[in-house]
Parts: C-alpha cells; structure tokens; sequence
C-alpha cells in the first residue's frame, strides 16, 4: 500500500506573492527526491488550487487535494463548491469532517457523510477526518465517539468504492497544540478503526483503506505518530507551510 502524506495548508498563503515564493521554495525542496510507493497530496484553498495543478503536473507521486467540498453537481448553492469543479482542476482528493469545519463551522456528521458519498460517486478519494475532544478523552470516549464518526460518515457507502478512502485518525486535542498521543494510543485508534470497517464490509473490501495519523506532526514527533504505529501515512498542518519540513516528513513517514 502507498504511503499518503498530506498538507492541509488550510486559510493560508494569503496572496500572490506567498503562494508565488511558497511554490517555489517546493520545487527546491523536491529537486532531485523520488516518492516512489509514496503519494504526497497537496491541499491549498480552494483559490490556489489551479497554480499548485499545473506545478505539481507531471509527477505522477505529487497529487492535488482539496480541503472541503460540496455534494450537488451544479447550481444555486452560494458559495459551494463541487465536485465535478474539482475533478476539472485535476483534484483527486478532498478532506472532508476535519474539526475545525466540525466544530468552528458546525458542520454535523449528516452533511460530513453526503460528501463522502458525493465524492466517491464521482471517483474521488476523500479523507475522512475523525477524533476524540480533549473532554471526550478525559472520559474515556475515544473508542465510542471514533466508532461513532465512522458509522455515521461511512453511511451508505457501495464496497466497490472503499479502496478510495482514506481514514484520518485526528485526536481534536492534538490539532494545532503541540501536544500528542503515545504511540500506542494511535495504535490502538488504527485498531478500532480497522475492526469498525472489517466488521461492516469485510477484510477483502477494506484491507485497501488507508488510515493515518493526524495533529501536531513534525520531523520531530513523525517517528512516534506514524513510523512506531505502522500508520499508512499523516496529515499535516502547520509544517506543511514550510515545503522543506514538509518533504522531511514525508522522506521519514
Ligand atoms: P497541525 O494540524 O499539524 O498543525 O496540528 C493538523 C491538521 O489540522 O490536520
């Protein structure tokens, strides 16, 4: 199974300029690297979106990803996005459920599983963000409310389409803290993770499912969030805004 690292750049590189030097600080970083068996999926806003295409074009490990979409074609549906509109960019993934949509936008698991859906439909690969809170860790929710994000985001969904998705494994407290789980506790997320989707599908149709780790990965802390927990890859946040962190990262998952 290919390796998936992934930079969420989220609402960043905010003009011309940034992105300009940003894309140009990645083509130095990469310059002479080989990803083969591993696939590094790169998310900028929306407005980014057709630079990093035509940059990243021609790599067949460099993909293009997209950090929210909506589930209808086309139409009146004011500021949405959709997926035929990023499939026409040359996205192949799209992040979808991360708590920062799920608890500063209030977006609610019903919506979370229509763009799953939407996405696979139109031969897309989402990457299904679920986690515990800080409180729902603390009462020793994590098994329930992962397993619970699942069974309500994955609703619906024909087996044929599975090998597309990825699972993101991301602890809400970890996001953007600095403060990270033990390597075992991720461990045992991937688990429960696993088991949730062979006990709804079976092996045959999941063993492709992708499941990786999330928050607060660095060069530092790749080691313990992702090597020591055989995890399928990570999602980056704010090292992904330094493209050589990134590609480090990447080189070490
Ligand atoms: P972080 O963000 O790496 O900055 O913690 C991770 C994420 O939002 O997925």
């Amino acid at each position: 199974m290919e390796k998936i690292i992934v930079a969420n750049l989220k609402m960043n590189l905010i003009s011309h300029e940034e992105r300009t030097r940003y894309l140009k600080m990645l083509r130095k970083a990469l310059t002479g690297k080989d990803f083969s068996g591993r696939e590094l999926v790169f998310c900028p806003p929306f407005v980014h979106l057709e630079y990093f295409s035509k940059e990243l074009k021609g790599n067949k490990n460099l993909k293009l990803g997209a950090q929210n979409v909506f589930w209808e074609k086309e139409g009146a549906y004011t500021g949405e996005i959709s997926p035929l509109q990023l499939k026409d960019l040359g996205v192949e993934y799209a992040i979808v459920g991360h708590s920062e949509r799920r608890y500063i936008l209030g977006e609610r698991d019903s919506a979370i599983n229509k763009k799953v859906l939407a996405l696979l439909k139109n031969n897309l690969r989402p990457i299904l963000c679920i986690g515990e809170t800080s409180e729902e860790k603390e009462l020793n929710q994590t098994a329930q409310v992962i397993t619970r994000q699942l069974e309500l985001g994955l609703k619906g969904i024909r087996p044929g389409f599975l090998e597309n998705l990825v699972i993101a494994y991301e602890p809400v407290w970890s996001v953007g803290t600095d403060v990270i789980p033990l390597s075992n506790e991720v461990m045992s997320a991937k688990l429960i993770i696993r088991k949730v989707l062979t006990g709804k599908w079976g092996r045959k149709y999941t063993e492709k499912v992708r499941i990786i780790y999330g928050g607060s990965v660095s060069g530092q802390t790749i080691e313990e969030l992702c090597v020591k927990p055989q995890m399928d890859g990570v999602l980056v946040g704010r090292q992904s805004l330094y493209p050589a962190q990134f590609i480090k990262i990447a080189e070490k998952c």
